[in-house]
């Protein structure tokens, strides 16, 4: 009797661990330093060296590196940012943590991207004076219109967030160079995830580049509860009678938080960093792959890709494919459920944010302005994405979203 091998899960996302990521953290589980010790600046300057900043401040997660963002920026209640509606709830809800309002600009139809024309006309409202951030996001890996955004935020002096946090590795070209997301060439600040489906896994772990040395201070501050350990306020408390700073003196000048970083963490992320071109560059493989199969097997105005710039370098942290449902005569829940039975994972990145109970009643103009979001969550489908995947997995995918499809 032949007995058939059961097709492995292919899920949507997934980490990769080696043995050198295991050797490095047994050896930090074995130092003097769990946190707080000298693995985090060492993550920290491989991280600049890597994206080309000048500083890098690592913190707990993307989440809290977006809310340091914020609050580095002084950003606050009255004021307001601007987003894409086609990202994770974080991108918005760092705005909130400050008690600054959110407005949402549509997407590009094409990339899903923050449409630069849909900024304009929100910052060309009568309240613009109001927003005093945008946060473009570089979804699924491809980066933001940079360079347009950074010329419509000069002339209305607002500041740039980059949520990269797809997008580690990822480049673009401008002006005839090569500009690596998170060099903050075309911003103020550029944010990064390490969560086990991106391209650096920590378990939980983030992190904020800047070329602005005071805004890397307050964020290190912000970071640390606040507390200040060199430029001191009360000189009584601070020093002795030699004027020598006391050992044990802190001052707390600004609210801050405890979003380190672990010295196990920043290993783990050291350690996966060296291995980030040879993954991106698989990415890209795979990428390339499933575009080529897809074009081959369905007809691009049913089903596609979304589509990369010419002068972008994606890092595809996800593959998103956009598919008319209708026309294929299933519902998006039946053909997730039955690749799901064929070992395929997938996901739907994402909800359009103002669609969420809690935006609905603080951003309703969204759900008008916003057209191209909401045709896009409509049709969007993310198939498996890392680099382990072989290009048979890759062929077994599409020829199961083929059947499945019934093509
Ligand atoms: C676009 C985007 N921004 C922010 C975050 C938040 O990152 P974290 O999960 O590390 O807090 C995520 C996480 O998935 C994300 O995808």
């Amino acid at each position: 009797m032949i007995v058939k091998k059961k097709e492995s899960f292919l899920p949507y996302g997934r980490q990769h661990i080696n043995d050198d990521d295991i050797a490095a953290v047994s050896e930090v589980l074995r130092s003097d330093w769990l946190t707080c010790g000298p693995a985090g600046p060492a993550f920290e300057g491989s991280l600049c060296q890597t994206v080309e900043s000048d500083n890098a401040i690592a913190c707990s997660s993307g989440t809290a590196a977006l809310h340091l963002a914020m609050l580095a920026l002084g950003i606050g209640p009255g004021d307001v940012v601007i987003t894409s509606p086609i990202s994770f709830l974080a991108s918005a809800n760092c705005a909130r943590y400050v008690g600054a309002e959110v407005w949402f600009a549509d997407i590009d139809p094409e990339t899903g991207l923050i449409s630069v024309e849909s900024l304009a006309k929100l910052l060309g409202r009568d309240s613009h004076s109001r927003v005093k951030a945008v946060i473009p996001v570089h979804l699924a890996g491809q980066p933001a219109d940079m360079q347009a955004i950074y010329k419509l935020a000069e002339n209305h002096g607002i500041k740039i967030v980059e949520d990269a946090c797809h997008a580690l590795g990822g480049s673009y070209s401008a002006d005839g160079k090569t500009v690596p997301v998170g060099s903050c060439e075309h911003s103020d600040l550029t944010v990064f995830s390490f969560h086990p489906v991106k391209h650096v896994a920590m378990g939980e772990g983030g992190a904020v580049t800047t070329n602005d040395s005071d805004v890397a201070d307050r964020l290190r501050r912000f970071r640390n509860h606040g507390i200040e350990r060199e430029r001191f306020v009360d000189s009584d408390l601070a020093y002795n009678s030699t004027g020598k700073p006391n050992p044990w003196y802190y001052e707390m000048s600004d609210l801050g938080y405890n979003y380190r970083l672990s010295d196990i963490q920043s290993t783990l992320g050291q350690s996966q960093l060296h291995r980030l071109k040879q993954s991106v560059t698989r990415r890209r493989e795979i990428a390339g792959l499933y575009t080529e199969l897809i074009s081959e097997q369905f007809n691009q105005s049913n089903l596609r890709p979304l589509l990369t710039r010419e002068y972008n370098n994606n890092a595809y942290h996800l593959y998103i494919t956009l598919i008319d449902f209708e026309f294929y005569g299933k519902s998006r829940y039946e053909v997730m459920t039955e690749l799901k039975k064929h070992g395929v994972g997938t996901q739907v990145h994402y909800i359009p944010i103002f669609l969420q109970p809690y935006y609905r009643d603080q951003s309703l103009e969204a759900l008008t302005d916003c057209p191209y979001s909401l045709k896009y969550y409509e049709s969007a489908l993310s198939l498996p994405m890392y680099p382990e995947l072989t290009d048979d997995d890759c062929k077994r995918v599409i020829g199961r979203l083929s059947q499945v499809l019934d093509r």
